[in-house]
């Protein structure tokens, strides 16, 4: 650890100031309620009011804000109201909830507000709410909501290490320091920041982690085993605050920890091995949530060593977590990463359907495939995963990567709200992609809707497999590295919670939270600088959703034929006349084919295939001229431009406030623009260098190009 206070982030003192001066009364029982009670104890002794533990049911006549269970509003899943979403969007809002019931109600009369759970947990998110909410909860009109999640399945995956990795280090793609887990080797004894982390989360209410990277490696490994002990501890720490922990496993723990001569999924001794295990990691955590596992993926083992199917692999582990409900995540990251970059028919976006689709109802019920939200690997533009539509009798996860590994690495200011939002919200069977009465990406991870092509029962396969994304904490100062980057970490949270949830106002819940009694000016710059940051990345960086150009290995900063000539599949094919992979059916690869109608039609033209997306489908002559209006070569010079001009801009507007925050947060965002605005600077001039050297073809405006 650094040996300076961790920053409260989104939970500092002075956002518990509208429940800390009023008289507050916690009433029921239970682990969870014990921890609301600990907090509104504290805020109320800091802020002048009045605390009381009461058992449900006592008389409570003065409070103005009442935290209280009520296990009677635990009632049958199907019946559940959820009165803050739009019941239209699917079939029956509540009918993809398992597990714990984590609704609450929250009903004002004349400015008291009483909060009522059916559990702990949910009363857990209740006291967030109101804190989110701030003077606002107390001063509207008279209310009665019924609030609950999208889906209970809302998790973090940590890709950190317990040893040092020799080249990822502690934390694969971390850009935020260490682990908070882990040190060279050992998990902490110190695991209270580990508890602050806990608490961060169930404010914006993911209620999973996973704590070690996909990639196990020998030490991690053994957190299955040997060092469970060390799992127990940190079950512990997030148990207080309603999250559930899960371990990465590797697929060949039978051979590597168990000494068997295979890890055959159809090998009885093999079964039998992970049912030992699964009871042994049961037994010392009975709420523990599951295995996720990358297998046959960038050198990790899996089920195709021994000529069988990931459904096979899935469903042995499956059966062994499935008398403690435990869940498998099973990643359908699965590709050739030794490809022959000569072979133009290998097609890496391929990979995941073409493995995965045939496999649609083989997996077992607690077996969740967990997919990225592109098909190739987390870039700041792809399309979405063909897979997610052509899986209607699997639980699909839809995958997110909080860590900006393609994004900037928290060096660079970049919002993903608004991505994620227009991924969530992305309709498969539309033509516009929004609109229409058919399911979106959201949908079909929550279990709301169901799929246009799916004959079965009018309902999509339930229950759902939720959200997951990697995580981008680590145990740097501000948590985040940037410390714009929380806002991320927030943003997710909130949209597992809500998917339909506006991520400019998510902007500002942040801001309110993070600064609280700041002037309007400091929201209204964050917003300025935030809300288009997304598409500012974007437009210094690949142009027109080619992809990477980033430099091997680290994955930051440009280089354009970096992964030109690699396996790793991830190719542009520029040449002094064009640039794009065809991925069409009828000339290229046919990816295009494995979305489903109107959408494969609309990305296969030319003539129909967007702006965005036109180069990750299209192999295009650089005069080819987009609906813009622009041609290609004309709209990457103009966007690397203007992507850097942004940048200043955005600077220009932190600048206006950056005296009105705390001056340790000033002090790390000039340091990151400052680095921002020379790599976007270093992006522009590689890319319209290397465009105009391959084309021939000069800027019409004449701007300097080298
Ligand atoms: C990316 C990333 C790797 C990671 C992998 C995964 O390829 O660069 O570090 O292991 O994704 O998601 O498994």
């Amino acid at each position: 650890m650094t040996g300076v206070a961790p920053h409260a982030a989104w939970l500092p003192d002075d956002a518990f100031a509208a429940i800390g001066s009023r008289r507050v009364v916690v009433a029921g029982d239970g682990a969870l309620t014990a921890t609301i009670a600990e907090e509104v104890a504290a805020a109320t002794a800091r802020f002048g009011g009045a605390f009381s533990r009461l058992d449900v049911g006592d008389g409570v006549s003065d409070a103005e804000l009442v935290l209280t269970l009520a296990p009677s509003l635990v009632e049958p899943v199907e019946t559940i109201e959820v009165s803050t979403r739009d019941a239209s969007a699917g079939s029956g809002a509540a009918a993809e909830v398992s597990g714990i019931d984590e609704s609450f109600r929250f009903m004002r009369e004349a400015g008291a507000v009483v909060v009522q759970a059916g559990t702990d947990a949910g009363l857990l998110h209740g006291l967030f709410h109101v804190v989110r909410l701030g003077e606002t909860a107390f001063d509207g009109p008279d209310t009665d909501e019924t609030h609950a999640p999208a889906t209970d399945l809302r998790m973090l995956d940590h890709w950190d290490n317990v040893d040092v990795h020799p080249t990822m280090g502690q934390v694969e793609r971390g850009y935020s320091g260490g682990s908070i887990f882990y040190d060279n080797g050992f998990v902490r004894a110190d695991l209270s920041r580990v508890e602050r982390y806990a608490r961060l989360l169930a404010a914006v209410g993911i209620n999973r982690v996973a704590i070690n990277n996909v990639n196990v490696h020998e030490h991690e490994a053994r957190l299955l085993t040997d060092d469970l002990g060390d799992v127990v501890r940190v079950a512990a720490v997030f148990r207080r605050w309603g999250i559930r922990v899960h371990l990465s496993v590797s697929f060949a723990s039978p051979v590597t920890l168990g000494g068997l001569d295979t890890s055959d999924p159809l090998d009885q001794d093999v079964a039998h091995w992970w049912v030992r295990a699964a009871a042994r990691v049961w037994d010392a955590i009975p709420d523990f949530g599951g295995f996720v596992v990358k297998a046959d993926s960038e050198g990790q083992p899996g089920p195709f060593a021994y000529g069988r199917t990931h459904a096979d692999g899935a469903n042995m582990l499956a059966a062994a977590v499935e008398p403690y409900e435990g869940l498998v995540h099973w990643r359908a990251f699965v590709y050739d990463h030794r490809q022959d970059w000569r072979d133009r028919s290998t097609d890496r976006a391929r990979a995941a359907y073409d493995h995965f689709h045939p496999l649609d109802g083989a997996f077992s019920e607690n077996v969740v495939v967990q997919v990225k939200y592109g098909p190739l690997d987390f870039q700041v533009r792809e399309p979405l995963s063909p897979v997610l539509a052509a899986m209607p009798h699997t639980r699909v996860a839809l995958e997110l990567q909080v860590t900006q590994e393609y994004t900037g690495q928290q060096q660079h200011a970049v919002y993903l709200g608004q991505q994620w939002s227009q991924l969530l919200g992305f309709r498969f069977w539309e033509p516009d992609g929004v609109g229409g009465g058919s399911p979106t990406v959201a949908d079909l991870a929550t279990g709301r809707g169901k799929a246009a092509n799916d004959p079965g029962t009018g309902r999509w396969r339930k229950p759902a497999g939720g959200f997951a994304a990697v995580s981008n904490v680590g145990d740097d100062e501000f948590w985040t590295g940037h410390p714009f980057a929380q806002a991320n970490l927030y943003a997710y949270g909130r949209l597992c919670w809500d998917p339909t949830l506006d991520p400019g106002a998510l902007l500002d819940e942040w801001v309110g939270l993070t600064f609280p009694g700041a002037p309007d000016a400091v929201g209204e710059a964050v917003r300025a600088v935030l809300d288009r940051s997304w598409e500012t990345y974007e437009q210094y960086t690949a142009p027109l959703g080619v992809g990477f150009m980033v430099r091997p290995g680290h994955h930051y900063g440009p280089d354009v034929d970096g992964y030109e000539y690699t396996p790793w599949g991830t190719y542009h094919f520029a040449d002094r006349d064009g640039i794009g992979v065809d991925r069409t059916v009828r000339t290229g690869t046919g990816y295009a084919g494995q979305y489903p109608s109107p959408w494969s039609a609309t990305y296969e033209s030319l003539s129909t295939c967007p702006d965005e997306l036109l180069l990750f489908f299209h192999h295009v002559p650089y005069t080819h001229v987009l609906h813009s209006g622009k041609s290609v070569i004309q709209h990457i010079y103009d966007t690397h431009f203007e992507g850097v001009s942004r940048v200043e801009e955005m600077i220009g507007e932190w600048s206006k406030v950056s005296t009105l925050v705390d001056p340790r947060v000033s002090e790390r965002i000039s340091e990151r623009f400052a680095e921002q605005l020379r790599s976007a600077t270093e992006w522009r001039d590689q890319v319209n260098t290397y465009f105009l050297r391959k084309s021939g073809i000069p800027d019409e405006r004449g701007r300097t190009i080298y």
